[in-house]
């Protein structure tokens, strides 16, 4: 099989400063591909546009939120003005805030539909104009298996990773007659930062492993290359769907 089927495409990263974005950012630039990243932490995205540009790639990056529209329109400014457009968009970056309901506060809640729903849709909106016409197109957006399921404590997280699988479904039939395909990829529990708090808790890291069929944690380098799969032409004919990883969390 091509090891480097991407060469040509221009990919968008969000939260490509560590966890599953900095493993996308790797694998499809290793693929091929010119990535775009954003992120808000300044030495950790540069240093992993650093390290695909040691590589032999080509990473741009730039320093921004995700729920800012003025910094969502400014990387979309940038990837048109360096590449001419572009052919696959990762929706990663996303937040998660573990605290019950009567806990929450308006803030907190807002932090995390505003990070992890919103954050999404202000991205689409600035990228699809960039995608047309290319006769190829992807979007990828990294829900959950709290978009299918829940766990007490998961409100806000559940609610944005549910309403991210609606808007992947729907604008996968906008985007359907323009030869571009949208579809979610739902992790179980991987051991990247965003999980430090359970993996660091030795009685609720027990807790998980007893509920992971497979007994281990994801390794984050194993989504890098579900997303390159995912963006091969043989790929072409999956949309509006979401492909579940999550050592048979889901199946029990
Ligand atoms: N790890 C899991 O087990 C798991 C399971 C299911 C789904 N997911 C989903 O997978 C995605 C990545 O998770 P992860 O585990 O890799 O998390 P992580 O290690 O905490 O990384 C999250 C990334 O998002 C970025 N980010 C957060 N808020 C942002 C904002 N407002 N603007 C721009 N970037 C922002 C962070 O960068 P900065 O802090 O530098 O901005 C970081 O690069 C998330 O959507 C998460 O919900 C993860």
């Amino acid at each position: 099989m091509n090891s480097q089927p991407l060469v040509g495409r221009v990919a968008i990263i969000t939260g490509a400063s560590k966890g599953f974005g900095r493993e996308i950012a790797l694998a499809l630039s290793r693929a091929g591909a010119s990535v775009a990243l954003i992120a808000r932490s300044a030495d950790a995205l540069a240093a992993v546009a650093s390290t695909i540009q040691s590589e032999g790639g080509t990473a741009i990056f730039r320093v921004g939120d995700i729920t800012h529209e003025s910094d969502v329109e400014a990387l979309a400014a940038d990837v048109q003005a360096r590449f001419g457009g572009a052919d696959i968009l990762i929706n990663n970056a996303g937040i998660n805030i573990r605290k019950e309901i009567t806990e929450f506060s308006l803030a907190e809640w807002n932090q995390v539909l505003n990070t992890n729903l919103t954050g999404a849709f202000l991205m689409c909106r600035a990228v699809v104009p960039l995608l047309k016409g290319r006769g190829y197109g992807r979007i990828l957006n990294l829900t959950s298996i709290m978009s299918h399921a829940g766990l007490p404590g998961r409100t806000a997280y559940a609610a944005s990773k549910a309403g991210l699988l609606g808007l992947t479904k729907a604008l996968a039939l906008e985007l359907a007659p323009l030869g571009i395909t949208v579809n979610g990829i739902s992790p179980g529990p991987f051991a990247t930062e965003m999980n430090q708090p359970l993996l660091n808790n030795p009685e609720l890291n027990r807790q998980f492993l007893t509920r992971i069929p497979l007994g281990r944690w994801g390794e984050p380098s194993d989504i890098g290359a579900l997303v390159v799969h995912l963006c091969r032409p043989e790929a072409g004919f999956m949309t509006g769907t979401d492909l579940v990883v999550d050592g048979g969390w889901l199946a029990q």
